[in-house]
């Protein structure tokens, strides 16, 4: 008997939100790595033809697709040209977020406006086409990328926490609704990351390092910790995993004591 490879996600076609950030191209490099052609997606087409390449690279289908996922007709836009490109969307990662650095005193309503509708409105309506499309290919896989910050407080994430503990329910919720149509739905949590959103913060030379202190693999989250996570929920080795979210932070959320 041949055994197969669980992970393989040959035939398979993903579409990754913010494809452009770090995180976004570590997704979307491990999915081409695993066999998946590959949609990138973010409001900025330059920024992502470097990730469009990196898919490329590997052997891999992609098409670029901007839009922004504050709009609710570009939402609608992505979905329709994301199905028209490659006939079936098996995958959706909703990874691209906002976040505005503030204190909570201080946030305005357009920031407000811009965090909720990118993290919370865009990633629910996009998955909310998807799964009308997947319903009609027999099934797919949706995941939404929350974080840590939606479980534990922190100083200018106020607003940013709230929409990734959003997510964290909309994924249970819709993974409980969706069952039935063989679509599952899972998160993936990373902690702090080396690059990326919380960049700006670390400008200040100490949240960088008190970060780390706080995670006891020492270091940060960096290129490559994440896809992995990501290619194992999505593939038929997580098949009968739906609902659930997976940490992926070297320890950080287990951390009380600073040793
Ligand atoms: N970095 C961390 O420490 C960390 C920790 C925990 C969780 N996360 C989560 O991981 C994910 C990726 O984070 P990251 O660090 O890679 O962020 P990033 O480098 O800031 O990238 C954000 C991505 O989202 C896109 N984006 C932003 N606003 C958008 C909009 N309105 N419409 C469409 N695309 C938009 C950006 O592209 P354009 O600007 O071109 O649109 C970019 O591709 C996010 O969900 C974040 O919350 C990050």
């Amino acid at each position: 008997m041949t055994e197969q490879n669980t992970f393989n996600l040959e035939g398979k076609v993903a579409l990754v939100t913010g494809a452009s950030g770090a995180i976004g191209r570590d997704i979307s490099l491990a999915l081409a790595k695993a066999g998946a052609d590959i949609i990138v997606s973010g409001r900025n087409s330059e920024r992502l033809k470097k990730t469009a390449e990196l898919v490329a690279e590997c052997g891999r289908k992609f098409s670029i697709i901007a839009a922004d996922l504050s709009d609710r007709q570009e939402v609608q836009k992505l979905a329709q040209a994301s199905v028209a490109t490659f006939d079936h969307v098996d995958i959706l990662v909703n990874n691209a977020a906002a976040n505005v650095f503030k204190k909570a005193e201080r946030f305005t309503e357009t920031d407000f406006d811009l965090i909720i509708n990118t993290n919370v409105k865009g990633a629910f309506f996009l998955s909310q086409c998807f799964a009308q499309h997947m319903l009609s290919i027999g099934g797919g896989s949706i995941i939404f990328i929350t974080s840590q910050l939606g479980q534990t407080a922190m100083n200018f994430a106020c607003l940013y926490g709230a929409t990734k503990a959003a997510l964290m329910q909309i994924t249970r919720s819709l993974a409980f609704e969706w069952a039935k149509y063989n679509i599952r739905v899972n998160s993936v949590s990373p902690g702090p990351w080396a690059t990326g959103m919380l960049e700006p913060l670390f400008r200040d030379g100490k949240t960088e390092e008190a970060l780390t202190r706080l995670t006891p693999s020492r270091r940060l989250g960096a290129e490559g910790d994440l896809g992995g996570a990501v290619v194992f929920l999505v593939s038929e080795a997580a098949r009968h995993i739906t609902g659930q979210d997976l940490i992926v932070d070297g320890g950080f959320s287990i951390c009380k004591i600073i040793p």
